[in-house]
C-alpha cells in the first residue's frame, strides 16, 4: 500500500475518503452492553447479515462491554471516524442534539408497543434525521428498555421514599432535573464506576432496565428493587456518516436492511426478558417489588412540577406530538 492511513491523516483525509480503491471494509461496532444481552444478539445478527450479503467484504468487528470506551466517548469516535459504529442511549446523544431531549421525560411512554409507534413514526425519523448535523448516520432506534429502581438499603414504594437518597443516574440533564425535583440527590457517574459505588455506600441505589441492572451484576449490592418504569429508554444505532456514504448504495442497503433486521430482533427478545430477568434476580435472593395503581399514579403525579418547569426548555411542538 503506497498510501498508508499515516500519510492521509497528514493531510487530513480519512480512510475511506476513496483514495484507496477497494470495497472491502472492517466497521468497529463499540457499545458498553454485556456481551450476550439482547442487544449484542441484536449486534451479532447484523454482523451475521451484513458479512453473509456481502460475501465477507464487509466485516463486522462487535466490541461490547465497553472495550471501547463509555457510551459518550465511542459517540465521540464515531463522529471522528476512529470507530465505525456504536449504540448509545437516547439520553447521551442528547448531548449532540438537543432535540432528543424530550425522550428523557419520566412516563412519557406507558409501554414499549406506544413507544415504537413514536419512535417508527415520521416524528421518530425526523429526529434521527437531525443526527446528520452531528456527522453521524442513524440506522434506527434500538432499545435499552424501562428504567427501574434498585436499591442497596430497604424497598422505594412511593416518589416521598426517595427524599434524600443518593440515586445514581446517567450524566443526563432532563433526569437529573426530575430526581431532584423529588428531593433525590442524583449522582451521575459513569456506568463502570457503579458497582463500587454501590458497594462503598457512595450512592444508595442506581436505575437501568433489570437486564442491565443484572447483567452488570447490580442487583448485588442493590438487591432491594421497585418496577417504577419510570423512563422509557431507546438506544439509536449510529453509523460514521463519511465512511456510510462512501459505500456503494448496494452496500449502504444491505447495512440498513441488517440493522432493520437487528432492532427487530432486539425488540422481539426484550418482550420477555425483564420477566425472564426478574425471576433471576429473585431466584438469587433480591426483592422484586410491583406498584399498586396508587402507588404508580403517585409517580406520574410527581413529574408533573418537572413538566411546568422543563417543558418549554426542550422542543415543545415535538414533545406535545409525542404526548398526543
Ligand atoms: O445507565 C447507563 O449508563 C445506561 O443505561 C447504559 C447502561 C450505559 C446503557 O445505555
Amino acid at each position: 500500500n503506497l498510501i498508508t492511513a499515516g500519510t492521509m491523516a497528514a493531510f487530513g483525509l480519512t480512510a475511506w475518503s476513496g483514495v484507496v480503491a477497494s470495497d472491502s471494509h472492517t466497521i468497529k461496532f463499540g457499545n458498553v452492553i454485556s456481551a450476550g444481552d439482547t442487544q449484542n444478539q441484536g449486534y451479532e445478527l447484523f454482523a451475521e447479515q451484513v458479512a453473509e450479503r456481502t460475501d465477507g467484504r464487509i466485516t463486522v468487528e462487535v466490541y461490547p462491554d465497553s472495550q471501547l470506551g463509555g457510551e459518550r466517548e465511542m459517540v465521540e469516535a464515531t463522529q471522528f471516524g476512529d470507530i465505525e459504529m456504536t449504540a448509545p442511549s437516547v439520553g447521551v446523544l442528547a448531548n449532540f442534539d438537543k432535540s432528543l431531549e424530550v425522550f428523557d421525560f419520566p412516563f412519557i411512554f406507558e409501554d414499549a408497543d406506544t413507544a415504537h409507534e413514536v419512535l417508527d413514526s415520521e416524528l421518530g425519523d425526523e429526529m434521527l434525521a437531525g443526527l446528520a448535523d452531528s456527522g453521524l448516520v442513524a440506522l434506527g432506534w434500538g432499545e435499552n428498555g424501562f428504567r427501574n429502581l434498585a436499591m442497596t438499603d430497604g424497598t422505594v414504594r412511593v416518589p416521598e421514599d426517595m427524599e434524600g437518597v443518593k440515586l445514581r443516574t446517567m450524566q443526563v440533564p432532563m433526569h437529573i432535573a426530575y430526581w431532584e425535583s423529588i428531593g433525590a440527590a442524583p449522582t451521575p457517574l459513569s456506568f463502570p464506576e457503579v458497582f463500587t459505588s454501590l458497594q462503598q455506600g457512595v450512592v444508595d441505589g442506581v436505575e437501568n432496565p433489570y437486564e442491565l441492572l443484572y447483567s452488570a451484576r447490580l442487583t448485588e449490592p442493590a438487591n432491594y428493587l421497585t418496577e417504577t418504569r419510570h423512563i422509557y429508554d431507546p438506544e439509536v444505532l449510529l453509523i460514521n456518516k463519511d465512511f456510510y456514504e462512501s459505500l456503494s448504495d448496494e452496500d449502504q442497503e444491505i447495512i440498513q436492511s441488517a440493522a432493520d433486521a437487528a432492532i427487530d430482533e432486539i425488540r422481539s427478545l426484550k418482550e420477555n426478558v425483564s420477566d425472564e430477568i426478574r425471576a433471576e434476580i429473585e431466584a438469587a435472593g433480591g426483592t422484586v417489588t410491583d406498584l399498586t395503581e396508587e402507588e404508580r399514579q403517585a409517580w406520574i403525579d410527581s413529574a408533573v412540577p418537572f413538566y411546568a418547569e422543563n417543558a418549554s426548555e426542550v422542543d415543545t411542538d415535538k414533545l406535545k406530538a409525542i404526548l398526543e
